[in-house]
């Protein structure tokens, strides 16, 4: 019997009705999206963008018109300054009331039907998710965050023992973790590049890179943004130095899909994993994976055996047993939102915000920034340490003596270093960072 994913994605037995197939062809822009997901929640936004019609995404990211029309739109708490948006930011208001609306849909009725049901609304989610990337629908899965997109790369990806993965020091944990238990298993080797904090410049670290390739080295694996000194990795110029020597590159989007204004040729990596529950602001648990036509086949479900037939699908990794559709589908609301504003002018605001708090304190002499503030090398976060001070208290005593909630970080790279990690939303005001 197919599971309720299966019957999702269809078994060419799918009962789905011609009439449907022709709506789905019509609204699969992002007009479909406004008309099928939460038009009228978004009508104050849109108006208040409109207000900046003329404006540069620069100019735009001051506007407090419009921010405060922004801030509005979600639920979150003012009683307490919420600066750690990187681990998962709160929704807007249309994405969790989507997420509620959805549950109710699908509780009275048998779940099968309201799976089949769900397709031609998962068809529009997947093409607004597509778009924003900017590759076919057929290059990516909608999975449950980054974690599981990456590790079905780094854990699929067939390696013999001597060969060698490179990534940096800069690289996620869990993602490390990974390719550490893939040396141990599998007789590979992991080089990590130590990453300045922060670099001089973008060349540094393609230098770097240039100086690390072996001819042993199978593949590259990078962050777009690193989750540690946040910085903006030069990955075109990555993936055009491991192209032409016929390796291929997968980069950890976890921060920058949602976050940068970039398509899928900025970068032209083969593999791309993201959350969609920080960024993008869709509901907790959603993520895509992106993997480049020619190379679905060779990389195997983390999850199940797919029928032949399906091998060369990326559908193969959605096979992950029953999931509720609700916040699946409201990942269209969440599309929707980031279109009303725009990427760019998303982008510029978060840029803004980091540098209204960043450029203050850069002035100070005994603040040290482990994150350059020249535009192309960061966004929305940035990581700052105080000489003499002890980063993890300090991050202690900013939450419970004040509500202001950061992260903390500790990078290693001669001596310990500690710092504060402060992450901006479209929602912080610059009163808050005041
Ligand atoms: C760079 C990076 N990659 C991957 C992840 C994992 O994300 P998730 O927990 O949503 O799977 C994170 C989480 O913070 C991250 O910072």
């Amino acid at each position: 019997m197919d599971t309720p994913q299966e019957r999702q994605h269809g078994n060419g037995k799918s009962g789905f009705a011609p009439e449907r197939r022709h709506f789905l062809k019509t609204v699969g822009g992002a007009a479909g999206l406004a008309a099928l997901f939460g038009a009228d929640a978004l009508r104050g936004v849109e108006a208040a963008v409109a207000g900046t019609t003329g404006m540069t995404p620069q100019q735009a990211a001051a506007e407090e018109t419009l921010w405060s029309e922004v801030q509005q739109a979600f639920s979150i708490s003012r009683s307490l300054v919420n600066l750690d948006n990187g681990y998962t930011c709160p929704a807007p208001r249309v994405v969790t009331e989507a997420v509620i609306r959805y549950i109710w849909e699908q509780e009275p009725v048998p779940y099968g039907p309201y799976v089949q049901e769900s397709r031609d609304k998962m068809a529009v989610v997947k093409t607004g998710l597509a778009r924003i990337f900017g590759c076919d629908t057929g290059e990516i899965a909608v999975v449950r965050n980054a974690t599981e997109a990456l590790k079905t790369v780094l854990y699929g990806f067939p390696l013999k023992p001597g060969d060698e993965v490179l990534t940096t020091t800069q690289d996620y944990g869990s993602m490390v973790a990974t390719l550490r238990h893939r040396e141990q298993r599998g007789g590979i080797k992991l080089t990590q590049i130590d990453i300045p904090a922060p670099p001089k410049s973008m060349d540094e670290v393609v230098g770097l890179f240039e100086r690390a390739f072996t001819p042993k080295t199978r593949f590259i694996f990078v962050s777009h943004i690193s989750y540690t000194t946040v910085m903006i990795f030069p990955v075109k110029k990555i993936c055009d130095m491991a192209h032409e020597r016929g390796l291929e590159v997968v980069v950890d989007g976890a921060h920058a899909y949602g976050h940068l204004d970039f398509k899928h040729a900025d970068l032209d990596c083969d593999y791309y994993g993201t959350s969609l529950h920080k960024w993008l602001l869709a509901p907790k648990g959603t993520g895509m994976l992106y993997i480049r036509k020619p190379y679905i086949e060779k990389i195997p479900p983390l999850m199940s055996g797919p029928s032949p037939r399906q091998n060369a699908r990326m559908r193969k990794y959605e096979s992950v047993g029953t999931q509720s559709m609700a916040p699946l589908i409201a990942i269209g609301e969440a599309i929707a939102f980031h279109n009303a504003i725009g990427s760019k002018r998303k982008e510029e605001r978060l840029r803004y915000l980091k540098n209204y708090w960043a450029g203050r304190l850069q002035k100070t002499s005994k603040i040290k920034l482990y994150t350059s503030l020249v535009p192309e090398m960061s966004a929305g976060l940035a990581a700052v340490g105080i000489d003499g001070v002890d980063m993890t208290g300090l991050q202690e005593y900013l939450w419970e003596e004040h509500r202001i909630r950061t992260s903390r970080g500790i990078y290693a790279r001669g001596e310990e270093v500690q710092w504060v990690r402060v992450t901006v939303s479209l929602y912080t005001a610059p009163s808050e960072l005041d």
